[in-house]
């Protein structure tokens, strides 16, 4: 038998050995070994993942196989931004679903007719059809810069190549999702971990004869750029596609009301099994198109659309210790490590708890048999205690009050509920290094710098090797160190440069949400960078007299509130967080708040609301403004320009307000018709 050290090592040096032949191949064109002595590396490495479960932690395989550096393809911009859904798991997620939808149009409570659609997980990709010929495929990408795949989507038989019908729009983009069949899996198993990957990696394969080897499928679902709109809803586009021989989901149905959402959720669930492609749950649609545009999108996903999951897998561990982790907020987030244990295709070894008062309720234990569960791309979590398997000498978890700092913690008041956090936190900043590294893996990622290949990982290895301590060392790096390091070669590294140089230039609105101070999203930070409009201006909340009149100020806009200034105030009033952001901004080029529609209707102008809409929610009133070019504030102050009176219960002393500093008062109708003007 061999010892446990001894497989990893073999597996640590095939994994190497693997990574070092996908740069011959991918990257450097060039192999060295024949394709079956690469496939049988590939395999030998799944059997020992398979047979090994400990192996996990090492990284899987998953990650390597079939994934090639994303340098290969030709970028290129999308038309419309490839978003991603927001989730539901239980039938109070879609009741707020449906509830968020008639507030944001201003509907009282109705049914409206939801597109019920098979969740497919597979690739996403979209093709592109000028007067109906297929001229360009790309895949995702980071959602507005995808890869351009065409031959590889060309080796789909059932994708059109030339849409043969009068009636097809001059510009026609289709999303889609393609995926391998099940039993066309099976064939292949050996040489991939899921399905899922194995379409991903034949779709992202550098020579499209090795793509059409492997049976890919896929199902349209939606549309992108079109022009002319010729489609009034959902269920008639797909109907359209399919007689243009597109592949749809037969599944596919409209449902009105939550009941008969549940009753589709229940029927396609029992399905599931049955069905020859993965999927992990329905997509619900709002069906009329012109609502869905009305409805728009939040930073990430459409308001019209979302992902309901199916329930979770679960599974009985034991708890073998509870760890503690810091979130890049302060957040103290208890973790229980327990025995490795197969849910649902996953082997999980930690398990979220929440908080403390979680812990406190449930009366979780170190050595606990707990039932774990796991949905989607969601952290495990601990659901339950059977206390009849606890053992006698077991004593109650003490929470620590310290962090892994060492400094103390605290539970805060919230601004806007006035109730203690459930949460508690350490308010070190970067003063905590576990605070600090969880800063720096949220500035590379995707939404703020965005820096292909200095992932989580990488930051951790850096960090560890004192490469990393601070964000400005990002742009300083010693690459002759990194050089010295296993699995860094020259590519590599050039392609890092690369990555890093083109982070620099950054728009204000993402570096101020790659700060990572609470409360301040990506929608925030765009409401602050509209505000502030340059770094000089945003670097007046450095020094503290500037900063409180700043933030005084800050309290007009419309999103903003106690809540979000309590949480900037404190952020720069730690000397070190101020001094690691200066020093960040040294580095950057920072570009300007790009006013977003200069000759829209109400360009330059700010408005505020007060009193309802007859037709729409403030919501949409907000969105429909700052479309235009328009700013909207939250309260009365000289800088307005009009105060928008609605119909229903408008605030008189807001009224007030305005007529005593000469703001122009205009009604519900007026504001219509400068829009149409
Ligand atoms: S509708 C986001 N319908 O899920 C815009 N998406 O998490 C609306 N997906 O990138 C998406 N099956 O690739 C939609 N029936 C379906 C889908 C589906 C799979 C994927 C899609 C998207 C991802 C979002």
């Amino acid at each position: 038998m061999e010892e446990r050290s001894e497989i990893i090592e073999k597996y640590k040096k095939k994994i190497e050995s693997l990574k070092k032949h996908n740069n011959f191949y991918y990257i450097k064109d060039k192999p060295k070994i024949s394709d079956s002595d690469y496939d049988n590396l590939k395999k030998e490495i799944i059997i020992l993942e398979k047979k090994y479960k400990f192996l996990k932690k090492f990284g899987t395989v998953n990650q390597i196989i079939g994934a090639p550096p994303s340098n290969k393809f030709l970028k290129i911009k999308h038309l419309q931004p490839m978003l991603s859904l927001s989730n539901a798991f239980n039938k109070e997620d879609m009741r707020d679903f449906i509830k968020k939808i008639n507030n944001f149009l201003n509907l009282k409570n109705e049914n409206l007719e939801l597109l019920a659609e098979p969740k497919i997980d597979g690739i996403s990709a979209t093709l592109i059809y000028e007067k109906g010929n297929l001229i360009r495929g790309l895949s995702r990408g980071d959602g507005s810069i995808g890869e351009d795949i065409l031959e590889n989507l060309k080796t789909l038989f059932s994708i059109p190549k030339k849409i043969n019908a009068k009636d097809v729009p001059e510009l026609l983009e289709i999303r889609c999702e393609v995926y391998i069949g099940k039993k066309d899996f099976f064939k292949i198993k050996d040489n991939f971990a899921n399905p899922r990957n194995a379409a991903g990696g034949s779709l992202r394969q550098k020579n499209s004869n090795e793509t059409s080897k492997i049976p890919l499928k896929y199902f349209a679902y939606g549309f992108g750029a079109v022009k002319p709109m010729i489609f009034k809803n959902q269920s008639e586009f797909l109907k359209k596609i399919k007689k243009w021989n597109f592949s749809t989901n037969p599944l596919s149905e409209t449902v009105n009301g939550l009941d008969q959402i549940e009753t589709k959720h229940r029927e396609i669930d029992k399905l599931r099994s049955t069905l020859d492609y993965d999927i992990d749950g329905l997509v619900y649609k709002v069906n009329n198109i012109n609502l869905q545009k009305r409805l728009g999108n939040t930073s990430n996903s459409p308001r019209w659309a979302i992902a309901y999951k199916f329930s979770a897998e679960k599974a009985v561990t034991k708890i073998k210790n509870i760890a503690i982790q810091v979130g890049r907020t302060g957040a103290i987030t208890p973790v229980a490590k327990v025995d490795p244990v197969n849910v649902g295709g996953v082997v999980v070894s930690n398990a979220t708890l929440h908080n403390e008062e979680e812990i406190q309720r449930k009366d979780i234990r170190i050595g606990d048999t707990i039932i774990i569960q796991r949905a989607g791309d969601v952290i495990p979590q601990v659901v339950s205690v059977d206390i009849s398997k606890r053992d006698k000498s077991s004593t109650k978890y003490m929470f620590p009050k310290k962090c892994l700092c060492g400094a103390e913690t605290k539970k805060e008041l919230s601004k806007s509920t006035n109730k203690q956090d459930a949460v508690r936190r350490c308010f070190k900043g970067y003063d905590c290094k576990f605070i600090a590294k969880e800063k720096l893996k949220h500035i590379v990622s995707k939404e703020a710098f965005n820096i292909d290949g200095l992932g989580k990982k990488v930051i951790e290895q850096f960090w560890d090797l004192n490469l990393i301590k601070e964000p400005s060392d990002i742009f300083r790096l010693d690459y002759k160190k990194i050089k010295k390091l296993e699995g860094w070669g020259e590519l590599s590294i050039n392609n890092l440069k690369k990555a890093i140089d083109k982070s620099k230039m950054i728009s204000l609105d993402k570096f101020i949400y790659s700060i990572g101070i609470r409360h301040i999203g990506q929608e925030n930070a765009k409401i602050l960078s509209s505000f502030f409009g340059s770094i000089k201006g945003f670097t007046k909340l450095f020094e503290s007299k500037s900063r409180k009149k700043t933030l005084v100020n800050l309290v007009d806009l419309d999103g903003i509130g106690e809540t979000q200034v309590y949480s900037i105030d404190n952020f720069f009033s730690n000397i070190t967080n101020t001094r690691i952001i200066k020093d960040l901004i040294d580095k950057l080029i920072i570009k300007n708040y790009a006013v977003k529609n200069n000759d829209g209707k109400f360009s330059n102008k700010k408005l505020m609301f007060t009193g309802g809409f007859k037709n729409m929610s403030r919501s949409e009133a907000k969105a429909i403004t700052e479309n235009n070019g328009g700013k909207v504030l939250g309260s009365i102050s000289k800088k307005l320009d009009f105060l928008v009176v609605g119909d229903s219960k408008p605030t008189q002393k807001k009224i007030d307000q305005a007529k005593q500093l000469n703001i122009k008062i205009i009604l519900e109708k007026d504001w219509n018709k400068i829009l149409n003007s």
